[in-house]
This record gives structure tokens, sequence and C-alpha cells, in this order.
């Protein structure tokens, strides 16, 4: 028996609504970049106008700057890439005075991505910069793989994820996007615990620890002994964590993780998704953001859908009974 759903009547690609809300921000479509992949935003202005995508969540931003992990940072595997940033960046300052007034200019949505090894350092970054003009919603990276302390797997905690953002939240009026770890039991427990936190929306998921062995030098392939893995090789992971958790919140999910094409980033949407990143596919063609976002509407257009949010959580599983029980607590609540 086929489910394939009837034929539409195609439409203009350029008639699709792709407008889409993530709390009190609403996107002029679903596709951003996704954090660290496309620096800080103004870096990526030549070759992309920064205006036209749905947002540019920028590299995560720590209280003081940080140098980074040693070399080397970076090694490929096949069909993706492994990498040990450590979150390098310029910090909190430099971030408000440099890079925040260049893509105001930019006329980019701005998501601010903001790591901490604390609660208390995330409070820090978003007293400063909560209500700051040009930012439309922060990401709280709780989930970089790559770091000594404050990584992912401290805030793999549910408690320590639900008080957290119980104390972010009144630091500012944006949406507060929470980015999980797929390197858990259960996903489903980290999303819910965001969501009783007051988070407005999450991020399914970061990189996966991964590990690239050198036989012949018997080390590692990164200065550090693992790694965060990305690319094309993590997206039938990621898209399976981004439907639990798309499954066990009402909040919207952004979905990240090996999304290279309009197809790969409404898979993502059918799974769920209110949005999607584009991440490790930019380092192989700078303007993949631009190039998925007209084959997202190409798509769209062809299959006679007039917006995208027709199209989110539209992927039903045929044994949701025996493999989602969040499907099913969720229809049950609705
Ligand atoms: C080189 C590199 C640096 C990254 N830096 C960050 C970061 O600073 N903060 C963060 O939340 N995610 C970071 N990520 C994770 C990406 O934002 C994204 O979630 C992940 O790579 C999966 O998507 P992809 O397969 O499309 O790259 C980084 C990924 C890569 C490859």
């Amino acid at each position: 028996m086929s489910h394939a759903a009837p034929r539409r009547k195609p439409i203009p690609p350029a008639r699709v609504d792709l407008r889409v809300r993530i709390g009190t921000l609403e996107l002029k479509n679903p596709i951003l970049t996704a954090s660290g992949t496309f620096g800080y935003g103004d870096e990526y202005a030549h070759v992309v106008d920064l205006s036209t995508l749905g947002g540019v969540v920028t590299k995560t931003v720590t209280v003081k700057p940080r140098a980074g992990n040693a070399p080397t940072r970076i090694a490929e595997t096949p069909g993706g890439m492994l990498n040990s940033i450590g979150l390098e960046n310029v910090g909190l300052a430099r971030f408000r005075d440099e890079k925040l007034p260049r893509l105001r200019v930019l006329k980019a949505t701005v998501i601010a991505s903001v790591g901490g090894e604390t609660p208390e350092e995330l409070e820090t970054l978003l007293r400063a910069l909560g209500r700051e003009k040009g930012v439309g919603a922060f990401e709280v990276n709780f989930s970089c793989p790559n770091v000594a302390a404050g990584g992912a797997r401290y805030w793999a905690d549910p408690e320590r994820l639900e008080r957290t953002l119980a104390r972010l939240k009144p630091l500012t009026d944006r949406p507060l996007i929470a980015k999980l770890s797929p390197d858990v039991t259960d996903i489903r427990e980290t999303a819910r615990a965001c969501e009783r936190g007051g988070a407005d929306a999450l991020t399914a998921v970061n990189t996966f620890v991964g590990l690239a062995i050198d036989l012949d030098a018997m080390r590692s392939r990164l200065g550090k002994a693992t790694g965060g893995l990305s690319g094309p090789a993590v997206k039938p992971l990621a898209l399976a964590r981004c439907w639990e958790a798309a499954h066990a919140v009402r909040i919207p999910v952004l979905g990240s993780g090996g999304i290279a094409s309009g197809r790969d980033a409404l898979e993502f949407v059918a799974a769920g998704a209110t949005a999607v990143q584009v991440g490790t596919a930019t380092f192989v063609e700078p303007e993949a953001a631009t190039r998925v976002l007209e084959e997202m509407r190409e798509w769209l257009g062809a299959h006679g859908h007039a917006r995208v949010t027709e199209l989110i959580g539209a992927f039903r599983a045929e044994h949701a009974q025996e493999h989602a029980p969040a499907t099913l607590a969720v229809e049950e609540r609705s």
C-alpha cells in the first residue's frame, strides 16, 4: 500500500511562503548557518547576502576570549570531518563592540551563540547581550564536545539544563534556543528539561564525539584524542535525534547535522524541524546555505506546497507505536 501524498498542482517557487516562527522571532525562511561554520557571519558577506538567509548563528562566544585547542584541529573522515576547535572566539567584549555592529549593517538576522563553563558564565553573557540591538535570538551551546570544562558531558544533566535555563530566561526578551548534544542516552530527556526550564526552541544536534587514529604514528589524527563529527556521515543520526526531540516537546526544533541540499533540509522539516542549519557543507561550498534555500523553494513549489509550514512534522512513522513512544505521547496530549 502506498502512502504517497496525492499530487498537488505545482506553484511558482517564488510564491512559496517560507516564513517560520521561533518563539517571538519571525524568520523570513527556515535556512540558517550553523554555529562555528560561518565565522561570525560578516566574514562571508562577500559571498552570501546575509539578509536573504533565515538567520546567521554566530560562532559560540564565551565571556573571555579563547584561543581554542592546539593543532591539529580538523581531520577529514569518510563522508564527514572531525573537528576539535575548542571554542576559539573573540570573547564577549569584542563580539559586542566589533562583530554585532557589522552584522547590523549587513541586515542579518543574528542568532548569537553563547557558551559557558558554568551557569554563572552564561548569566554574565546574557546580562551583557540580552537586550542588545541586532540580536534576534540566543542559541545556548550546551553541547560542545571539544572543551575540558562546560562541554557536552557537563550539560547532559537534565536538572542542570532546566535550572540554568530558568536563570537565563529573565535576562533577555529574545528567544532562547538550547543546542543539544546527540551523545546522550535519550535526547527526549534533555529536550524536555530545556522546555521545562523555559527554552523557546531547541537545536538538534551538535557534532557527535568521534575518533580517528593514525595507525602508523599510533596517535589521534587530531591534537586532542577525540573531536566532533559532522557532515553527510552524520545526517541519518542527526535526523533521528531531531525527530525524537521534536516529538518530545511542543517548542520549535531547529535541525542540524549533515544538511547539504534542499531535500536534506526538507527531511528535517518533515521529521518535525521548524528550521534547519547548514554547517559543514559551507566548508565545501561557501554559498551552500543559499543553494539549500533555493532547492527547498523549488521542491516546495514543484510539489504544490504554498507554505513550508505545511511540511513541518509531515513524516509519520508507520510503526511509531513500537519505535517512538514520544510520538504517541504528543498525539495523546494533543
Ligand atoms: C569546525 C566546526 C566548528 C564548530 N563550532 C561550533 C560552535 O562554536 N558552537 C556550536 O554550537 N556548534 C559548533 N559546531 C557544530 C555545528 O554548528 C553543527 O551543529 C554540526 O557541525 C552539525 O552540522 P553539519 O553536519 O551541517 O556541520 C561546529 C562544527 C564544525 C564543523
